[in-house]
């Protein structure tokens, strides 16, 4: 802290800083903080990319179970003594499935598979050989995931829970297909190199983002192969007592009627501000897109939506005009696992614009 004090190396620092990346700055800042304050700084500072620090367990638990079943169906098959087995077979699997959960009755973990393999033969009339054989290869981890976009029934579920979460309960008319992501900062970069792989953004192009926002959003379109025109819409609001109620000016918002702006980036519940997008910012997001700018592309990153009662994501209110990035990283302090999924309407702009361009641009994506 002295070292702040003396104003020439205040400058210099000032300088260096000036260089490096807001993660590095963070660490920086905290290798910087005063031994006494260091794990208070840390828990301050690392505000960027909160690592939770809890466990959901019932998840876990289930799946370690189905990884005791999935080692039981291997050796099943061939059990050699030097340690190899086979893989998981079709034929009879939900019967042995269904053996399996009584013979562990009360264990940790198989009510909740019981409960989801019901669910599933229940509500989306799964054929419980192909739901528990499609379980048992993905716990094992002998096969290369196919459809590699998602499996059939990880999808199915996962849309269902998508749907309670991030549009509490009320989903739109038809369906999100899922794209599997490890983790939701890989989602990330997917979808900026997918817009612009596929002619949607180009470089230079005008894009807004909501601000404050998870860094990485401010430093992708800086790269040069992005080099997007950013517009930053502040989280400037003030209530009457002058306090910040971290949303958004109409004002600001209905920049975006100007159809030079292509793509919206916003975090939603925000990061760091932790709050969710008002009734009031939606509205005139809806009002931008019906009249105005029918063709915005918006990208919403929901990772803490489920710490918000009631949460309801743009997906379900645009679903036409919305990716949404959603990660279990947070929710299920399972950041070590990176496992997320981008969610896009089947009916939906992107798809829209991709049929209307021009036909050599057509023809090269076909290519690929
Ligand atoms: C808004 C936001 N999106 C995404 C992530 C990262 O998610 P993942 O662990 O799935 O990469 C974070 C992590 O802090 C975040 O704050």
């Amino acid at each position: 802290m002295e070292y702040l004090s003396n104003k020439s190396s205040v400058a210099r620092m000032d300088k260096n800083l000036g260089k490096i990346s807001p993660f590095e700055l963070k660490n920086r800042l905290i290798e910087m903080a005063d031994e006494s304050v260091k794990k208070m700084a840390h828990v301050m500072l690392n505000a960027g990319r909160g690592n939770p620090n809890w466990i959901a367990t019932e998840a876990r638990e289930a799946f370690f179970a189905l990884g005791g079943f999935g080692i039981e169906e291997c050796r099943r098959v061939m059990d050699m003594p030097e340690g190899i087995a086979g893989i998981p077979q079709k034929t009879g699997i939900a019967q042995r499935f269904e053996e399996y959960l009584k013979k562990h009755e009360g264990n940790a973990g198989t009510d909740l598979l019981k409960r989801t393999y019901n669910y599933m033969l229940m509500e989306h009339a799964a054929d419980p050989d192909e739901l528990v054989h499609e379980w048992t290869e993905s716990i094992v981890g002998d096969q290369y995931p196919m459809p590699d976009r998602i499996l059939k029934y990880t999808e199915i579920l996962v849309q269902d829970y998508l749907n309670q979460e991030m549009c509490n309960g009320q989903p739109p008319q038809g369906k999100f297909d899922l794209f599997a992501t490890e983790g939701g900062t890989a989602g990330m970069c997917y979808v900026f190199d997918s817009l612009e792989e596929n002619f949607l953004l180009h470089k230079g192009d005008s894009v807004a983002l909501m601000v404050p926002i998870f860094t990485p959003y401010i430093e992708i379109p800086e790269l040069t192969r992005y080099d997007y025109d950013v517009l930053n819409i502040p989280a400037n609001t003030l209530n009457e007592e002058g306090l910040h109620t971290w949303q958004y000016k109409v004002e600001d918002i209905n920049k975006l009627r100007d159809t030079k702006y292509k793509a919206l980036f916003i975090v939603n519940p925000s990061n760091p501000p932790s709050y969710q997008l008002s009734k009031e910012c939606v509205d005139a997001l809806k009002d931008v897109v019906t009249r105005w700018n029918p063709n915005l592309m918006i990208i919403t990153d929901d990772v803490y939506g489920t710490f918000v009662p009631g949460f309801r994501s743009l997906m379900a209110d645009l679903p036409q005009n919305t990716i949404c990035v959603y990660s279990f990283s947070k929710y299920f302090g399972a950041t070590g696992w990176r496992l997320a999924v981008i969610a896009l309407h089947e009916k939906n702009v992107f798809d829209r614009m991709i049929a209307n361009l021009p036909r050599k641009r057509k023809s090269e994506l076909a290519k690929r």
